[in-house]
């Protein structure tokens, strides 16, 4: 197992609509098992393959409160959805920020569990809210996108200088050429 690093918005990388997992193979298995590895470490209760830079439809999820239930969806979809919530969302892939979003209150999903068999379920709380979250990173979207331009902004900009800093300033010579 290998611990991936996660993409931050706004890398661009987010924004591709990823392609579907065309067969359940030992790779799948492989890379589902090192984005768990990945979520827990972070640590997060879920993560979309297009986070970790992979143009795949997959997703990892543990909402357990030990951590000890992990799910894994391939090729999951949303086939219905009902009412309306909001709750306070975060994403890896977006540091420290927390902001109320609405979505539906409960979805009903299709998808492939890491063994390659159908799961049809209705999902609520929590779990809906995830995997509708999961399932927009897949598409190329982000929670931030339901914010207004101005936040969004904001957001982006604070990210950037942290990202910025992080990466330290290059040498002398290196800015020269
Ligand atoms: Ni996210």
């Amino acid at each position: 197992m290998a611990k991936l690093s996660i993409l931050q918005f706004p890398d661009p990388r987010l924004r591709i609509r990823a392609r579907p997992v065309t067969g359940v193979t030992a790779e799948i298995g492989r890379l589902a098992a090192d984005m768990l590895e990945t979520m827990y470490a972070a640590p997060g209760i879920g993560l979309a393959a297009t986070q970790v830079g992979v143009d795949q439809r997959l997703v990892v999820l543990d909402i357990s409160e030990k951590g000890n239930e992990p799910r894994v969806f391939v090729n999951p979809e949303i086939l219905a959805r009902a009412g309306t919530e909001t709750m306070q969302e975060g994403c890896l892939s977006v540091p420290g920020v927390f902001e109320e979003v609405q979505r539906a209150e409960r979805v009903r999903v299709r998808s492939l569990d890491g063994h390659g068999r159908v799961l049809e379920f209705d999902a609520e709380g929590l779990l809906a809210v995830c995997i509708q979250h999961e399932i927009d990173h897949l598409d190329g979207k982000l929670f931030v996108d339901y914010l207004s331009e101005l936040k969004r902004q904001r957001i982006r900009k604070r990210l950037e200088k942290e990202q910025r800093e992080a990466r330290g300033k290059p040498p002398a010579a290196a800015r020269a050429i």
